[in-house]
């Protein structure tokens, strides 16, 4: 019998767990959130609560649909607490270590029968799910940011992920209301294989002096019809995890072209990780973002 998801953990409770968990929660799941800082739990349940608020005023979730999704997220202070879990869907730091690290020590805790996910933007799926002691329970459920207005997820099985396990995860995003695309578990998979070598080139094109920050975000958007620029994009996905990934995509496919731009390194050297530490390639500390180049 394939497993019956009702209780989903959700592991990092940063921009996009809180993400997932406030999805999930609405489609009526029981959601625990878990995050190594406890502070962030707290931070990221309050997020869900603001950001339900807003669908609320627009009149995209009822009052009472709101608090009762609100009465189905726990936190869930330690790990030992996602044992009731179905389904644990990782979301934490985009960092194989630290990921792998968190499936070993899930799987002394969890049911045999429980099913892995990882929300990782870039890294394998195989080898992740072999530090696991169930890879053909393991998946790639990748949603996108941000989670509650973005209708595709991208799902990635690794070489052991069964059928069944497939399957049950795409009922599982049917019942989120999203739409899935299946991508092979390549370094960072479809969207971010296209998405991030662009951001990329536009790091590189303000790093020569083509252009300003504001003339590329405004040349990307006014020029190519993109709904937001390059680099407000890549404020917004963190610029931690746009270099994750540019690593990920220049070690797995050994290509220069991949070569992540040395003025993002030395962004996220400096902390400035975008819109999640209110500066990057924007400063967010005032009432409107200022280019900062
Ligand atoms: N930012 C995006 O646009 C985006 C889109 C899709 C997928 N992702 C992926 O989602 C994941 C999370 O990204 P994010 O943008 O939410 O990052 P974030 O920095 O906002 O949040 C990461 C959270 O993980 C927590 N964490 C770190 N180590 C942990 C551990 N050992 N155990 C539990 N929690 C831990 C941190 O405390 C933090 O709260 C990454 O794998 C990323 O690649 C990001």
């Amino acid at each position: 019998m394939p497993i019956e998801i009702k209780k989903v953990g959700v592991i990092g409770a940063g921009q996009m767990g809180n993400g997932i968990a406030h999805v999930c929660a609405l489609a009526g799941y029981e959601v625990f959130l878990h995050d190594a800082d406890s502070t962030r739990i707290g931070a990221g349940i309050a997020t869900i609560n603001g950001n339900m608020a807003r669908q609320v005023s627009k009149g995209t979730v009822t009052e009472d649909a709101r608090q009762s999704a609100l009465g189905r997220i726990t936190a869930a202070n330690t790990t030992e607490d996602l044992a009731p879990c179905d389904i644990v869907i990782e979301s934490a730091t985009e960092r194989e270590e630290v990921k792998r690290k968190i499936f070993t020590g899930l799987c002394a805790v969890l049911r045999p029968e429980a099913l892995l996910a990882s929300n990782t933007s870039s890294i394998s799926i195989t080898r992740l799910a072999a530090a696991t002691d169930r890879p053909e329970r393991f998946i790639g459920i990748h949603f996108m940011n941000p989670v509650p207005l973005m209708e595709l997820v991208e799902l990635v099985r690794g070489i052991a992920t069964d059928d069944e396990t497939f399957d049950v995860a795409k009922a599982f995003i049917a019942s989120l209301h999203k739409t899935y695309a299946v991508a092979e578990d390549f370094p960072a998979f479809i969207v971010n294989r296209i998405l991030l070598p662009m951001i990329n080139e536009a790091i590189y094109t303000l790093y020569e002096g083509v252009g300003s920050v504001d003339a590329i975000d405004k040349a990307m958007r006014l020029g190519a019809n993109h709904p937001m620029g390059p680099l407000q994009l890549a404020d917004f996905i963190g610029l931690d995890t746009c270099l994750a990934i540019m690593q990920v995509l220049h070690e797995g496919l050994a290509d220069s072209k991949y070569r992540p731009c040395p003025l993002l390194v030395k962004y996220v050297e400096a902390g400035w990780l975008g819109r999640k530490t209110h500066r990057g390639f924007y400063d967010y500390r005032g009432e409107k973002p200022v280019p900062t180049r």
